[in-house]
């Protein structure tokens, strides 16, 4: 006689042992199960930020603003949640974060593939980044697909010009944007207000996330700045971190969008 399956449990269906057994630190440092669990659960927000986002591309495809403006609303909660962990870092003072920081080395945020494909999803692509993941044919694969598969920008603009818009280069569509941020109350105001809003929330991060590292290691060198030269630069270029992070302030995944609002007028 087969055994009666056991019911579901909570621990089973989320598999926390697992989830909790994947912490391994390598020092005593008091911190460092802090820091391994913040970057762990924004890995996991990046997850669901790369599916949703996913999923609004999709929604682009098919003509269906309504849902592609409610996922992005999800998108946004997503990474500003996840940038509240970052007080939780900030917890850690410099002199806390010295007794473990030199074990790390070479690691850096900056190999976070999820992140890179975070941006290239958006529309922000830059192969050079291609370069720090050289080492890692899985990742450069992944990341490779990510930079040549269409983007949410792209799926938007292919969007409005089912809808019937001019959008064969930037001047039409810029045109077709300031139309669109003025058009308050319609739909596709609405998803263009979205957009920007998930563009902001990213931006956000980067402020948010340069400020933490100041405070924690002021303007030394980061872990990763071989990859970061690496990728992006000479020699001495980006010698320090937050400097390398200042240059990154004012990307931004939907240019025309912000461009549009300086055009706008009342009749
Ligand atoms: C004490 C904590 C942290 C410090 C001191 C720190 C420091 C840095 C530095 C200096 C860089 C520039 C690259 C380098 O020189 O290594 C960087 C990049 C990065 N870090 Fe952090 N970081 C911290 C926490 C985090 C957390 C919690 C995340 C969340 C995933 C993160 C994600 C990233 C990402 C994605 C980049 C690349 C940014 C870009 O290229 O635009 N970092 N970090």
């Amino acid at each position: 006689m087969e055994a009666p399956a056991r019911p579901l449990t909570y621990g089973r269906y989320l598999r926390v042992p697992e989830l909790l057994n994947l912490q391994s630190c390598l020092s005593d440092a008091h911190d460092e199960l802090q820091f391994i669990v913040v970057h762990q659960v924004f890995e996991l927000w990046f997850k669901l930020a790369l599916f949703e986002l996913e999923a609004v591309r999709e929604a682009l495809d098919r003509d269906r603003p309504d849902l592609a403006t409610r996922l992005l609303g999800r998108c946004t909660a997503v990474l500003r949640t996840a940038t509240a962990a970052f007080d939780v870092l900030e917890t850690m003072r410099p002199w806390d974060f010295l007794e473990f920081r030199s074990r790390l080395k070479p690691a850096s945020g900056f190999q976070s593939r999820q992140f890179r494909e975070l941006e290239f999803l958006s529309g922000l692509k830059d192969p050079r980044y291609l370069r720090s993941f050289g080492s890692d044919p899985e990742d450069s694969a992944v990341l490779r697909r990510r930079l040549e598969e269409p983007s949410v920008w792209d799926a938007f603009v292919g969007f409005l010009g089912r809808q019937g818009f001019a959008v064969d280069g930037e001047a039409p569509l810029l045109q077709a944007l300031i139309g669109l941020v003025r058009d308050t109350g319609s739909a596709l105001n609405q998803l263009c207000e979205a957009l920007v809003e998930y563009d902001e929330t990213l931006a956000l991060w980067r402020y948010r996330h340069l400020l933490m590292v100041e405070r924690v290691i002021g303007a030394r060198p980061g872990t990763g700045v071989e990859d970061v030269q690496k990728a992006l630069g000479q020699a001495g270029e980006y010698f320090t971190g937050v400097g390398y992070l200042r240059e990154t302030l004012p990307k931004r995944c939907f240019p025309l969008l912000w461009e549009a609002r300086t055009f706008v007028e009342r009749e």
